[in-house]
């Protein structure tokens, strides 16, 4: 729908009129009288035609405009044909029909038109200044002169394609009957909720809403969906459930709708004074999951998923905010995957916060945070896994005397699910996991995903350990220690681009350092960065360097690519 533009050329309001000639009203109902009042206003030349004069005030008229019920526009269109001729413009005032209603008159070679203002009507004398009239026409000159009659009558024209009636229509039944549906219904509740006089209460909230709405449009919705509150949800439902059942239905549907437009919120946030104000929103179920994201894929949004395990650090940030630049919508998942802990790793220790999680993910950019039970992810029949081989899976920390291939099992597994629940266009991982980074991209070609896997940099603390969630184990002196991970791989790499091509004599230096931090590592490898095969020399390929140890409670890891021909990556 767009508002025509006021004809610069068209005539002053006494040769307008001589263009439009003289106007017959057919009906004196309360939109023909406010019609036919506002016409004499703007000094037409008007004749009402009500029941039994139809004909008299048809005769002689340049434009004809009926004014009945629906039901009977075809009938009082049959009358007036044989009153009418070529010349003559007929047109409706009714929202829901089409200008077939008026095919009689079209049959006679007339042109027609429709003009609906788009305002209740109570009165015969309503004003209709400055009110929305859709105009459509069956030709270009019925348009115009639909568009110069509803000008001349103070309404504010704009066009409707005749084939976007009932669409139009429909739109102005959801924006007026269905509102006050709406607050009768609200009214209703609080009226068994034992509240006296429930729309005087209402109504402050309900004007102040609309107000809103008509200054910052989708912006302006609060309140528990909005902020991603699913609790307070719950509690309204089961709240409906007891008193009102028969309003559940109802509340479904426009909580659903609601949540996609919060979704649209987060991903395009209203900026106000130059601030972005975004809580993620939690989704516990992949069909939660996709209605929330079904608006944007619908819209061909770009989608953006960053996996996690929680306990966020700068490091999970860092793959968050990447997403953000990247992608129209971003989803960090988190779930403390079972199935990638060894029977004698730190399951049940694992850190968890998952209330600073959700705030921390929402500062870095995430519009959705998808944190599904246990059992919804592996439910207790679930038999199937996902297994990358290729020599990728049981070396380095997929060794069988370190955490075995079955980690990485565990990992592609879960990474294939939420790949699979949230549909991405990109996925974010971190060089940090560099072995989980290489599977998964591996995993993703070989089944096909649809998804560009993107690998960022390994996020350091000031001293250079690595990021990771399972630092918090460290006690000050193991922390202390810790730095010798990344000092032995940094000599490592300072040998090699010092001209040592032996592998095996580079390595020698960087486990000197782990010595010398007292740090006995499970190992420290220089590997194939694509195949992970083992390289006796630097040359030209891109080698990943990686570390494991124990150190006090914590089992850390690290590693670096070194790139001799492109220099060293930044990991
Ligand atoms: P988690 O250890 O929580 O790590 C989530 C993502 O953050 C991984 O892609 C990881 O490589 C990245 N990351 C961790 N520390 C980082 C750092 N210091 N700098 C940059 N990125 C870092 O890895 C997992 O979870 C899981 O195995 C998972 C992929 C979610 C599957 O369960």
């Amino acid at each position: 729908m767009r508002e025509l533009e006021r004809n610069r050329d068209a005539p002053a309001s006494t040769e307008a009129s001589s263009e439009l000639g003289r106007l017959a009203v057919i009906g004196n109902g309360r939109v023909g009288g406010s019609l036919a009042h506002a016409a004499r206003a703007a000094g037409l030349e008007v004749r009402v035609g009500g029941r039994g004069q139809v004909l008299e005030a048809v005769r002689g008229s340049d434009i004809v405009l009926i004014c009945v019920p629906d039901r009977a526009i075809a009938d009082v269109s049959r009358e007036i044909a044989q009153a009418i001729d070529v010349t003559t413009y007929v047109g409706h005032v009714s929202g829901a029909s089409g200008l077939d209603v008026l095919r009689p008159a079209m049959e006679r070679g007339a042109p027609t038109f429709s003009l609906h203002p788009l305002q209740t009507i109570p009165e015969p004398t309503t004003t209709l200044l400055g009110v929305p009239a859709a105009v459509a026409g069956s030709t270009p000159a019925a348009t115009r002169i639909a568009t110069t009659l509803a000008e001349r009558l103070g309404l504010r024209p704009f066009e409707v394609p005749d084939d976007q009636r009932a669409a139009y229509h429909a739109a102005a039944v959801l924006a007026s009957n269905f509102l006050i549906a709406l607050e009768e219904t609200a009214a209703d509740l609080l009226t068994r909720a034992g509240v006296e006089d429930a729309r005087a209460v209402l109504t402050p909230l309900v004007l102040r809403t609309a107000a809103n709405w008509s200054d910052t449009g989708r912006a302006a919705l609060t309140g528990p969906i909005a902020r991603g509150d699913e609790t307070t949800v719950a509690r309204h439902r089961a709240a409906l459930r007891a008193m009102a059942p028969e309003f559940e239905p109802l509340y479904d549907a426009l909580a659903e709708r609601t949540r996609a437009l919060a979704t649209l919120n987060r991903s395009q946030p209203h900026v106000e004074g130059g601030t972005q104000v975004s809580t993620p929103r939690i989704v516990r179920t992949r069909e939660e999951l996709r209605a929330a994201l079904a608006p944007a894929r619908g819209e061909g949004r770009t989608i953006g998923l960053v996996p996690t395990m929680g306990f966020l650090h700068e490091g999970h940030l860092s793959l968050i905010q990447a997403a953000r630049e990247r992608c129209d919508v971003v989803v960090m998942s988190l779930f403390v995957n079972p199935t990638q802990f060894g029977p004698r790793e730190d399951l049940a220790a694992y850190p968890r916060d998952e209330a600073s999680d959700v705030t921390l993910a929402g500062e870095a950019g995430a519009d959705l945070v998808y944190a599904p039970d246990t059992g919804h992810v592996y439910p207790p029949d679930f038999a199937t896994v996902v297994e990358v081989g290729g020599g990728l899976t049981d070396v380095l920390c997929g060794d069988p005397a370190r955490r075995g291939s079955a980690h990485f099992r565990g990992v592609t597994t879960v990474v294939a699910k939420l790949l699979n629940a949230v549909g991405p266009d990109v996925a974010f991982f971190g060089q940090k996991d560099a072995q989980q980074a290489i599977i998964v991209r591996r995993m993703a070609r070989d089944l096909e995903f649809p998804v560009e896997i993107v690998v960022l940099p390994t996020v350091r603390e000031p001293d250079g350990l690595a990021m990771s969630s399972r630092n918090v184990y460290l006690q000050p002196d193991e922390r202390v220690r810790a730095r010798g991970l990344n000092r032995a791989l940094a000599a490592v790499s300072d040998a090699a681009r010092s001209g040592e091509t032996s592998t095996a004599r580079a390595l020698a230096l960087g486990e000197k350092v782990l010595a010398d931090a007292g740090i006995v590592p499970e190992y420290l490898e220089a590997r194939d960065a694509e195949t992970l095969a083992e390289v006796e020399r630097f040359d030209d390929r891109r080698v990943l360097v990686a570390v494991a140890a124990r150190i006090g409670s914590a089992r850390l890891i690290d590693n670096v690519l070194i790139d001799l021909s492109h220099g060293e990556d930044p990991a």
